[in-house]
């Protein structure tokens, strides 16, 4: 196998591509690039590992993973579920540990146990159609929103809403609570298939350093 080829990394903009370099670092991979925060560049490179990061939107990494433009990538395991592309997921990173929640007021509690056909807001609209229609067998009408989705019980606009809680405080903060709750989320490692087969040494040694110190 060659080593003269870049191993390349899409990781999610923000807070998750921070916290991954940091797990990155403690195994032995940095990028000094990529630590000069007035830095426009889109593209980092680790010439002597040969690594290439990249910077991108959370529901982009799956599609440049699956294309094979990055080899990894790193992203919610939410964006895994709504984005349902042909990637493998290889390893719970540990971190943004948080659950996707059916919430709302109190009172909708009564529409849920009682299979009605409600609105359901939500900026992941597979997840919410998966869980209303595979897992409860309740037939439902889905709105994508884009954010601030807690506002669809509170104006009128939905019964319920499908939204990530970390916390809990935006819900309680806007008389909102959990009524039921779908799945634990946290970030995950992805990886393309082709990949996996072409470099599957150099992954396989990633993965098995990060799960040693997690
Ligand atoms: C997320 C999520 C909730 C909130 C949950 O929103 O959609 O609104 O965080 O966190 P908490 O339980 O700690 O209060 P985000 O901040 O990403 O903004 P958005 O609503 O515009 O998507």
């Amino acid at each position: 196998m060659s080593t003269d080829r870049y191993l390349t990394f899409a990781l999610g903009k923000g807070r998750l591509a921070n916290k991954t370099m940091e797990l990155f670092e403690q195994i032995g991979i940095s990028c000094e690039e990529m630590k000069d925060k007035d830095s426009r560049k889109l593209i980092f490179v680790n010439e002597d590992l040969k690594l290439k990061f990249f910077l991108s939107k959370g529901p982009d990494v799956p599609t440049y993973v699956e294309y094979g433009a990055a080899d990894i990538g790193v992203v919610g395991r939410d964006t895994i579920m709504e984005e349902n592309r042909n990637v493998y997921e290889v390893l719970d990173l540990g971190f943004g540990k948080c659950r996707m929640c059916v919430c709302g007021p109190a009172s909708a509690s009564e529409l849920l146990l009682h299979h009605e056909r409600i609105k359901v807001a939500s900026k992941y609209p597979r997840i919410a159609r998966d869980y209303f229609y595979e897992q409860k067998h309740q037939t439902v009408d889905i709105i994508k929103l884009n954010g601030s989705v807690e506002l669809g019980p509170i104006v009128g606009l939905t019964d319920v809403i499908v939204d990530i809680v970390e916390t809990g405080s935006t819900l309680r903060e806007n008389g909102l609570t959990v009524l039921e709750e779908i799945c634990p989320l946290s970030a995950r490692m992805i990886v393309n298939p082709v990949s996996m087969q072409m470099e599957n040494e150099r992954i396989r040694d990633i993965v098995t350093k990060l799960r040693d110190i997690n």
